[in-house]
């Protein structure tokens, strides 16, 4: 297929193959439907790669992904790449497509389906009509800090949580858009009563606000919104911080959703060129059953069309038929729901393209 638009698809190990594969399908539905004009392509990554090149990310991936406007990847990882060196290891392609390409802003949605708040491990009032955007900064922090390693014949290790000022200021400016298009109510995460880093993340942030009148900003301690998260989420709209504490927060923030196979993420340049990912891993012990849900990859299809290629109307479609189905009371294996509707990975994209129709 011939397209203006380039999509490279990644799907990787686990269960990353079979959701790639549903979100392959309504990707090419709304390509013809929508006039989108997107050809995609495929490659390797993660344990896969590694067998067959030897690394986790290789040189051709890499520029296929350079070149591409968005990627979709499944997953990476698995219990046969474990005991690999840190730098083979599958889960080091993440950080280095993330890092090559410069994707700093991770958005990362938690939103509870008004037909799945059953599901939650939290009660429904609790969560009913949860909407949460966790803006994670993603190629920064102690993720990426040097100096970093062991010392002491390897009887210490450590690493170093560094931001620079600019680094702050644009993920700050991402999450204040953000909020502007929301509910205009901004909490920014960090550990400033600890962390020289988390002092200066805090003034950046307090800095920026200026240029955002509109939009009321808080702080809080990472601790206490973890707490918080679970203990009243609906306060929280958009919230911002660094990667290691976004890594952690969007995981309890998934859950309040009900199962970590409903969420899609985004991570974007600053030319909006953007890798999208379900935020679930690779899933080993379900892997080959037909057990998986494909949801987080098709709904990460919908944030590619949003964030990418500027189509609300394409992603729209898309999440409405998500919502169609669910409302049906289908579901996959990871959500509460009677047996009789019980769908595989296959059936459940089949269904959603049945409802784009
Ligand atoms: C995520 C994952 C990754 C991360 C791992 C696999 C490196 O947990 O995307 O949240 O920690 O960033
Ligand atoms: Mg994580």
């Amino acid at each position: 297929m011939s397209g203006n638009k380039k999509v490279l698809i990644l799907p990787g190990d686990g269960i990353g193959p079979e959701v790639c594969n549903e979100a392959k399908k309504v990707l090419n539905h709304v390509n013809l439907s929508h006039n989108l004009d997107i050809s995609i392509v495929e490659s390797e990554v993660g344990g896969v790669a590694f067998e067959k090149f030897g690394k986790p990310l290789p040189d051709e991936t890499l520029n296929l992904a350079k070149e591409a406007d968005a990627i979709l990847l499944g997953a990476v990882g698995g219990p046969t790449w474990d005991n690999l060196d840190y730098d083979l290891r599958p889960e080091r392609a993440l950080l280095g497509l993330r890092s090559e390409l410069d994707l700093f802003a991770n958005l990362r949605p938690a939103i509870l389906s008004k037909y799945l708040s059953d599901s939650s491990s939290l009660k429904a009032v609790k969560v009913q009509d949860l909407d949460l955007l966790i803006i994670r900064e993603l190629t920064g922090g102690i993720y990426f800090g040097e100096p970093r390693g062991t010392s002491d014949n390897n009887n210490s290790a450590f690493n170093t949580m560094i931001y620079s000022k600019k680094e702050i200021e644009r993920i700050g400016r991402v999450a204040f858009e953000a909020a502007q298009k929301r509910n205009k109510i901004l909490c920014s995460v960090d550990k400033a009563n600890v962390l020289e880093v988390s002092v200066l993340w805090r003034e950046v942030i307090s800095d920026i606000s200026k240029d955002y009148p509109d939009v009321e900003l808080s702080h809080m301690l990472v601790d206490n919104a973890a707490m918080q998260l679970v203990r009243d989420p609906k306060q929280f709209d958009v919230m911002v911080t660094g990667n290691l504490f976004g890594d952690i927060l969007s995981d309890i923030a998934a859950m309040l959703t009900g199962s970590i196979g409903m969420l899609p993420s985004a991570s974007l340049n600053s030319k909006n060129q953007g890798m999208y990912e379900p935020v679930h891993g690779s899933a080993p012990d379900i892997t080959g059953k037909g057990l998986a849900n494909p949801i987080a990859a098709i709904l990460s299809v919908a944030m590619m069309l949003k964030y990418s290629f500027d189509d609300q109307d394409a992603s729209l479609a898309i999440e409405n038929s998500i919502q169609d189905v669910l409302s049906e009371g289908y579901r996959t294996h990871d959500l509460e729901g009677s047996e009789d509707k019980k769908l595989s990975t296959t059936e459940m994209g089949n269904k959603i393209i049945e409802k784009l129709n």
